[in-house]
């Protein structure tokens, strides 16, 4: 998938997915897979550093696990979370900081909310670079928002958000995430907007889904009602690991042929 692809999948209702990928090895892996794009989201500060918010995630992590993903999948398109105050500074500092994501192997840039970000989104795009605007539960504001809570439940949220949508389309953002609204405003939003849509957990009439890789493997401790498991990971490494262990405990590993012989 590239850049131009996004514009053109929404035009032609061909649904776009999309996984959160932070490290080498699963990098591989989804390279190989059909999934369209990655996201090396934030949300590594939660699922790989154990931290409880994406409020601690910084520059040097998401510049670390960009370029990770980044030697694994060489062939997909990678997008990289600008984490929390990164591109909140001045406008030299946000550059900075974009830098070292795409310089990491990034191929745009997502960053949380429209609102005080105007300035910025017009100068990257003008710049060369594709940003991702996220709206609706924006986990960046947990700590004001008191919660993660379903967003845009009423009109005038719902309204907010359209407003913020359509001004992240015109600054020239080529996509947003829509996370955590009623699948009503997924579906009127998608419709409102030229840009591709992409939802997670706003209902299944966005223009793609994105999921945390580790949510869909069924290895993350919290499910969100809108996280579908597409496989056990967590019960089959736990056999493995145990397995592992059994057969050291019992001499049952190595065998001759994983033995070298004289
Ligand atoms: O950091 C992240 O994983 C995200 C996705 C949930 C969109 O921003
Ligand atoms: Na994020």
């Amino acid at each position: 998938m590239k850049i131009t692809d996004f514009i053109e999948y929404k035009q032609t209702g061909r649904k776009i997915s999309m996984l959160t990928c932070y490290d080498f090895w699963t990098a591989k892996i989804v390279d190989n897979s059909s999934v369209d794009c990655l996201l090396v989201g934030d949300s590594l500060s939660m699922v790989m550093h154990g931290h409880d918010s994406t409020v601690t995630a910084t520059m040097e992590m998401m510049e670390l696990h960009t370029q990770a993903v980044s030697r694994g999948a060489s062939s997909k398109f990678i997008v990289g979370d600008m984490p929390f105050l990164s591109n909140r500074g001045s406008l030299d500092k946000s550059l900075d900081n974009v830098l070292r994501l795409m310089r990491a192997g990034a191929h745009a840039i997502k960053l949380e909310g429209v609102k005080g970000n105007e300035a910025l989104i017009q100068h990257l795009v003008e710049s060369g670079v594709p940003v991702m605007g996220h709206l609706g539960l924006m986990p960046q504001s947990v700590n004001t928002l008191g919660g993660y809570k379903v967003q845009g439940k009423n009109q005038q949220q719902a309204d907010q958000i359209t407003e913020q949508a359509l001004l992240a389309q015109e600054l020239g953002c080529f996509s947003i995430v829509l996370e955590c609204v009623p699948e009503t405003l997924g579906k009127s939003l998608s419709q409102a907007l030229q840009i591709p849509v992409i939802g997670i957990g706003a209902g299944v009439e966005t223009d793609g889904q994105v999921l945390v890789m580790q949510d869909m493997l069924g290895t993350s401790e919290h499910k969100a009602r809108f996280v579908r498991t597409y496989c056990n990971l967590q019960e089959t490494l736990t056999q493995a690991f145990d397995q592992f262990d059994n057969d050291v405990k019992a001499q049952q590993y190595p065998n001759a042929d994983e033995s070298y012989p004289s």
